[in-house]
Order: C-alpha cells, then sequence, then structure tokens
C-alpha cells in the first residue's frame, strides 16, 4: 500500500533491538460497504520477558492488531501495510510457511473466541499435542502425556479422562483454558493473549494469570495482553498501549498511565473500566457519544467528536490536524502538557476517587 505515509516514530528508544517491532501497521478490509480501516498507522515495540497491556474500546482494533502479527487475516480481503519484526525476522513479507512455523511455536494467541481455536472435529487432547508434535518431533504418546499436563496445569479436573473429549464436552470456561493450554504448550516465546479470562471465574483467573507470569519468568516470554479489565493490566503488564480507532493515543508504563493519564481518551476508558479497588456502589462513567465508524473515520484526531476539551485547544485545530505520539512516554492529543497535567489534576482525577 504505498500511498500511506508514515505517521509516527519510533515508540520506546531502547539500547537493544526489541524482540517484536511494529511499525506503522496499516490493516484495511474490503467489505460491501467499503474500505473499514482497523488499524491506521500503528507503532509498538516489545522487548523479552515484557509485557505490553493493549486497552481500548470495542472495536478499537486490539485483535486485528494481533492478528495481523500472526498473519492471521485472509490475504483477499484484507490490505496490510507496515513493517513486523519478531527476534530480527521480518513477518509482514513472510511467506505463508514460514509463518505456519513460527505459530504455535515460537508466536502463539490465546483467542477471545475459543472456538475460533479449537476444532470440533478433534479431541481436546489431539488439538493440545498436535503442535508440540509438530514443532518437538515428539511421538503421539509423548504428544498426549504432554497433553494431560497442560490440562493439568490450567486446572481442568481428571485431565487423564478429559484429554479424550471432544470441545463440546467441554463447558465454555473448559474450552477456555483447552485453548491456554493449546497456546502454552510448546512455551512460546512471543504469546498474545487476548481477553484471556474474561469466560472464567476469578480463582481460575488467577490461577491462569500465574500461569503466564510463570511461562515468562521460565522462558523470557513477552507477552501482549489485550484486556478491559485494569486490575489485571495493573497486576501484570509493564508498559500500556491505549487504542482508539485503529490508533495508539496513549503510550507508557501502566503505572504512569493508570495514575496520571495524559489523553482526554484514556481519562474517559479509566472512568468507565471497572476497578478492584472501587466500591460496589461507585458509579461508571461511560464516554459519552459511542466509537467512530472505521469505514469513516472522524478527521484530525479520532477522538475530537467525543473529545470535551478541544475547546482547549482552539480552533478547528482537533478536527483538521491529527495529533501524532512523540517516541517513549507520550499522548497523541494537541493539548499542551501543562494543560494535560492540570485538566487531569483538577478535574479528572477527584471524580475517579
Ligand atoms: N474481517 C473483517 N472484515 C471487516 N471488518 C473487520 C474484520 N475484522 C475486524 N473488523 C473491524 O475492524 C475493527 C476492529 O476490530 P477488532 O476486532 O480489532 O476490535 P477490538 O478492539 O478487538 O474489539 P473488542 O474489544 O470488541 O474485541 C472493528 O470495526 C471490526 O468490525
Ligand atoms: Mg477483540
Amino acid at each position: 500500500m504505498t500511498t500511506l505515509t508514515k505517521t509516527e516514530g519510533a515508540p520506546v528508544p531502547t539500547g537493544s533491538d526489541p524482540f517484536l517491532s511494529v511499525r506503522d501497521l496499516y490493516v484495511r478490509f474490503s467489505t460491501e460497504d467499503g474500505i473499514v480501516k482497523a488499524v491506521d498507522g500503528l507503532s509498538f515495540d516489545l522487548q523479552k520477558g515484557q509485557t505490553l497491556g493493549i486497552v481500548g474500546e470495542s472495536g478499537s482494533g486490539k485483535s486485528v492488531t494481533n492478528l495481523a502479527v500472526l498473519g492471521l487475516h485472509n490475504p483477499a480481503s484484507t490490505e496490510i501495510a507496515g513493517e513486523i519484526t519478531l527476534d530480527g525476522q521480518e513477518l509482514t513479507g513472510a511467506r505463508e510457511r514460514t509463518l505456519q512455523k513460527l505459530r504455535g511455536n515460537k508466536m502463539a494467541m490465546i483467542f477471545q473466541d475459543p472456538l475460533t481455536a479449537l476444532s470440533p472435529y478433534y479431541t481436546v487432547g489431539r488439538q493440545i499435542a498436535e503442535p508440540f508434535i509438530k514443532h518437538t518431533g515428539a511421538s503421539k504418546r509423548e504428544g498426549r502425556q504432554r497433553a494431560i499436563e497442560m490440562l493439568t496445569k490450567v486446572g481442568i479436573p481428571q485431565p487423564g479422562l478429559r484429554v479424550d473429549d471432544y470441545p463440546h464436552q467441554f463447558s465454555g470456561g473448559m474450552r477456555q483454558r483447552a485453548m491456554i493450554a493449546m497456546a502454552l504448550v510448546c512455551n512460546p516465546a512471543l504469546l498474545i493473549a487476548d481477553e484471556p479470562t474474561t469466560a472464567l471465574d476469578v480463582t481460575v483467573q488467577a490461577q491462569i494469570l500465574d500461569l503466564l507470569k510463570d511461562l515468562q519468568q521460565e522462558f523470557g516470554s513477552a507477552i501482549i495482553l489485550i484486556t478491559h479489565d485494569l486490575g489485571v493490566v495493573a497486576n501484570m503488564a509493564d508498559e500500556l498501549l491505549v487504542m482508539y480507532a485503529g490508533r495508539a493515543v496513549e503510550r507508557g508504563t501502566v503505572k504512569d498511565i493508570l495514575t496520571a493519564p495524559q489523553h482526554p481518551y484514556a481519562w474517559g476508558l479509566l472512568g468507565s473500566m471497572p476497578r478492584l479497588s472501587a466500591s460496589v456502589d461507585e458509579p461508571l462513567h461511560p464516554i459519552p457519544g459511542s466509537p467512530p465508524s472505521l469505514l469513516n473515520p472522524p478527521s484530525g484526531c479520532p477522538f475530537h467528536p467525543r473529545c470535551a476539551f478541544t475547546s482547549e485547544v482552539g480552533g478547528t485545530r482537533c478536527a483538521d490536524e491529527r495529533p501524532l505520539l512523540a517516541p517513549g512516554r507520550a499522548s497523541a492529543c494537541h493539548l499542551t502538557a501543562e494543560q494535560k497535567h492540570t485538566f487531569f489534576t483538577e478535574q479528572i482525577k477527584p471524580r475517579l476517587g
């Protein structure tokens, strides 16, 4: 896609090459209604042993971004531009065979919807064992043993029996856990976890998050964690990327963003997400308006139609000029650093409690 222009620079200046680097990523879908601009010039980096949290409203492009990293979009209807590099290897131009070798082995994904990942026609055990056998050359018997071990790790009772069940014989939560077992079976160096624990109850959720931490500790894996749960982000992630309308609007350490967010959208998001520390009767503050159409996204800053601070920027700048994300800790907003600080501390923070 040669017509697309570069928009954003390197995210975080670091001494060494990042393990995963995404540069100026664009993902566009051709549909009957027109072109859906699902990811619009996104850049981020991830180092080994680190966890990057990605947050943003439904439809902001979180899953589409990560499916692009894994090379899972249908090339017939998807236009992808930009550069994705994993451990020095360029993925965007890679052949399907190369990607297939990497998937399940070096990089794996816990999908938002378990039914996307599990086939109804094969037993759960066989599906967990398959990538292990394929990538390690283990025997069928060893594969089955490994599947039982993985089912045990994700807390499936009677794993020796359940290993021979088909996905429909599992409950929704069990299917989710089987899929997690499948993603972790080869100890992937890059794990993408898309809402991995949403369907699980709290104790199982904690067990799964511990499992991800173990993987990271033992193998130095890099993790991308997509979640709506700020409690999970605070507990798991090092850096955070806030996405809106297919773009990164804010980037920084989890601590910085949760304690002193800079972008008006991040202010809204924090107020609209349930927090672990919140009391039960504390009201949530949904962001007014609705997410933009990606067929025809707003000009300038995509958040401007919903933003309460455009008059502070003045004129029609927010509608006319796309704010860029500077390297390092940054937010893509035309407010000055001083305005961001003042508005957050004086107007937003008191409301967040
Ligand atoms: N195959 C596709 N064809 C057309 N549009 C698509 C396709 N896949 C995703 N989209 C659109 O791209 C946008 C981003 O979708 P994506 O699934 O990445 O959102 P998300 O941030 O993961 O949301 P959620 O939190 O609901 O999972 C949405 O508007 C979605 O409708
Ligand atoms: Mg999603």
